[in-house]
């Protein structure tokens, strides 16, 4: 039983597992892969010492290492026939060249977090692209940008800056472990949203592989793929190798805090009261509600709301602010504490007040657990009677935890059609409902009842989401929002789900990929197939 948010990092038993084999292939096309892998990569970094096929001792340990979520991992049915490891972009083209020639498929994987496991998961013959080596971070701090390689993780990318700079941020995840690569292709978000939106909108150049094996920039990929990349999930495109990101500034304190309520503390009038106040406050304070059932014993339970501010000011500044706009929260000045930009990163993640920043290099999640998650957005206020609801479905299931993101500020000010991410104006906030296990509360084992109980949370809170399509987060990944009927081309599929993770933007990226990958080569569950080409009469 876990109730907390922080599956960053949440201790779990780590399950060795015996490796299953792969789905069958025929061994004189593997062959031909690992010939054809050294002939298109550059010699002055050998790709030998970056090949793992089963055979290698480090193939099982590289495999699961960056595999976030046991729930995936322990139930994968088959394994990659081989891990590229790339210490040089070469051997990520050659991986494209050698994967498209010899019928095998690619998934890339930068962290490792996506929550389904697409990265690391198939089940036809695949190959395993692994781009956590290639992580290099190049700040210049003249023109406050930044190249940074799609290995590197948002912990590093904070690090680097704060070693250069205290007055600068960046506006990405708040788990310290993700991959730029994957993070940055859903749209990538966290406490500096409403005052400089996502990752993507501060992404200015990206160097990416496509089908054939070349890397484009943003001059030779074309505004047309460069749009698409920014929030379209960029798997479906292409191979990032990195992003250059224009750096943003921040004051050199900022002031965080947490304030909670129980429902006997009033929590039901607050959290209600949250919902119209947060996602009009001035952009520099962004407060999450986080939501957690509590169980006394017996049938004593009760649900915290937490409020988690986050100010690019002092307190003072913030005190004065909060006693104008959301004087019923109450929020006091032993409440606050002031620190510097990236400390407030380290206290986002999870780590305890004094952790050393060293903590940001860290690149793995050693300890991880089973999950699912599922997500929501909301244009409309949660009526009382909708929290009630609410709380009484959390008090039920227990091992839940719900965080409500505040939109609103920067958000606001894009249009849905700027990037390929979607979810922008008119949105009060986006919701995570999120459920977690470890081995002691029957691990693998459990799997079905647990993902049965994030479905009914989600089914109970249908009256109050977005609907027509009922959108959802893209870096949320969730396969149950596909459809499941068969007999569907891939492009009717691709509707389903299409139009809750981009919405009117669809279409464009669809048009996008049978331009740079007709064949769909690019490919995973809930990738975006090329648009169909009309019938000629
Ligand atoms: C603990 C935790 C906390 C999270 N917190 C946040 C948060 O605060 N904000 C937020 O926005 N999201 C958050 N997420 C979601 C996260 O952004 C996504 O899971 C994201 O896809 C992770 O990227 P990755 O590189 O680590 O994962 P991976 O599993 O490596 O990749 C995810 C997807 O991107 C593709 N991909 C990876 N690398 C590349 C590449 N170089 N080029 C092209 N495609 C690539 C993969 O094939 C896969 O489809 C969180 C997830 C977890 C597990
Ligand atoms: C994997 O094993 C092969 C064959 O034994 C070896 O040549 C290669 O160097 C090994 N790869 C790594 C990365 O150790
Ligand atoms: C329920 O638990 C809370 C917290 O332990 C306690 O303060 C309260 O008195 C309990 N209520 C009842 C009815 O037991
Ligand atoms: C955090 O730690 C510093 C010293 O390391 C201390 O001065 C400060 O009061 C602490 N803040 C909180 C909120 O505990
Ligand atoms: C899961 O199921 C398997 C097979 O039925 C069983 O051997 C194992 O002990 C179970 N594990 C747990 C944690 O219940
Ligand atoms: C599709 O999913 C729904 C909801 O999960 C389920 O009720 C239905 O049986 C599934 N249909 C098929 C064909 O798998």
């Amino acid at each position: 039983m876990i109730a907390s948010s922080y599956i960053c990092f949440i201790v779990s038993i780590f399950v060795l597992l015996s490796i299953s084999s792969a789905a069958s292939y025929d061994p004189v096309d593997f062959d031909a892969f690992l010939q054809c892998l050294p002939k298109h990569s550059d010699h002055s970094v050998s790709i030998a010492g970056a090949i793992l096929t089963p055979n290698n001792a480090s193939f099982q340990s590289t495999y699961q290492l960056r595999a976030n979520n046991l729930r995936i991992l322990l139930s994968a049915t088959s394994r990659p026939v081989a891990i590229i490891t790339a210490l040089h972009p070469s051997h990520a083209q050659a991986a494209v060249i050698c994967a498209k020639r010899h019928g095998f498929q690619l998934r890339i994987r930068s962290g490792g977090h996506d929550y389904e496991g697409l990265s690391y998961i198939s089940d036809v013959p695949f190959v395993i692209l692994d781009m956590f080596n290639l992580k290099s971070i190049d700040i210049d701090m003249k023109t406050e940008t930044a190249w940074v390689q799609a290995g590197a993780t948002t912990g590093e990318l904070y690090y680097s800056i704060a070693q250069k700079s205290d007055v600068h941020g960046f506006p990405s995840g708040v788990c310290t472990t993700l991959g730029i690569g994957g993070h940055f292709s859903g749209g990538g978000y966290g406490f500096l949203m409403r005052k400089y939106g996502l990752s993507i909108d501060n992404v200015i150049d990206a160097q990416l592989i496509d089908t054939n094996g070349r890397i484009l920039d943003r001059k030779s990929m074309g505004e047309d793929v460069f749009w698409a990349i920014r929030g379209g999930g960029t798997t479906s495109f292409g191979i990032i190798l990195s992003w250059r990101i224009k750096l943003v500034r921040v004051p050199p304190r900022v002031t965080i805090f947490t304030v909670q309520r129980t429902l006997e503390q009033g929590a039901t009038e607050l959290a209600y009261r949250w919902q119209q106040v947060a996602p009009k406050l001035p952009k520099d304070l962004f407060i999450r509600l986080q939501l957690v059932p509590i169980n006394n014993g017996g049938n004593n339970k009760t649900v915290t709301v937490s409020f988690i501010g986050h100010f690019l000011g002092q307190a003072d500044g913030l005190l004065r602010l909060m006693n104008v706009r959301f004087p019923e929260l109450g929020l006091t000045r032993n409440d606050c504490s002031e620190m510097s930009w990236v400390e407030s990163a380290l206290n986002w993640a999870g780590f305890p007040n004094g952790t050393s920043i060293d903590v940001l290099l860290n690149r793995v999640q050693v300890d991880r657990v089973f999950y699912k998650t599922k997500s929501d957005y909301y244009k409309a206020v949660i009526p009382k009677q909708g929290l009630e609801t609410l709380w009484q479905v959390l008090m039920d299931i227990e091992d839940i935890f719900v965080q409500f993101n505040p939109y609103g500020g920067r958000m606001e000010e894009i249009s849905e059609s700027e990037t390929a991410f979607a979810h922008r104006r008119g949105n009060l906030f986006k919701a995570q409902y999120g459920i977690q296990w470890s081995e002691s509360d029957g691990g693998i084992n459990a799997t079905g009842r647990y993902v049965e109980m994030s479905r009914r949370l989600y089914n109970a809170m249908a009256p109050y989401a977005s609907s027509n399509p009922r959108e959802a987060f893209f870096n949320y990944r969730d396969l149950d929002i596909g459809s499941n009927e068969s007999g569907e081309t891939d492009f009717e599929v691709a509707k389903e789900y299409g139009a809750k993770y981009f919405m009117n933007n669809l279409m464009r990226l669809a048009s996008v990929k049978a331009k740079i990958d007709p064949e769909n080569f690019f490919k995973n569950e809930q990738s975006i197939p090329p648009l169909p080409t009309p019938p000629s009469h």
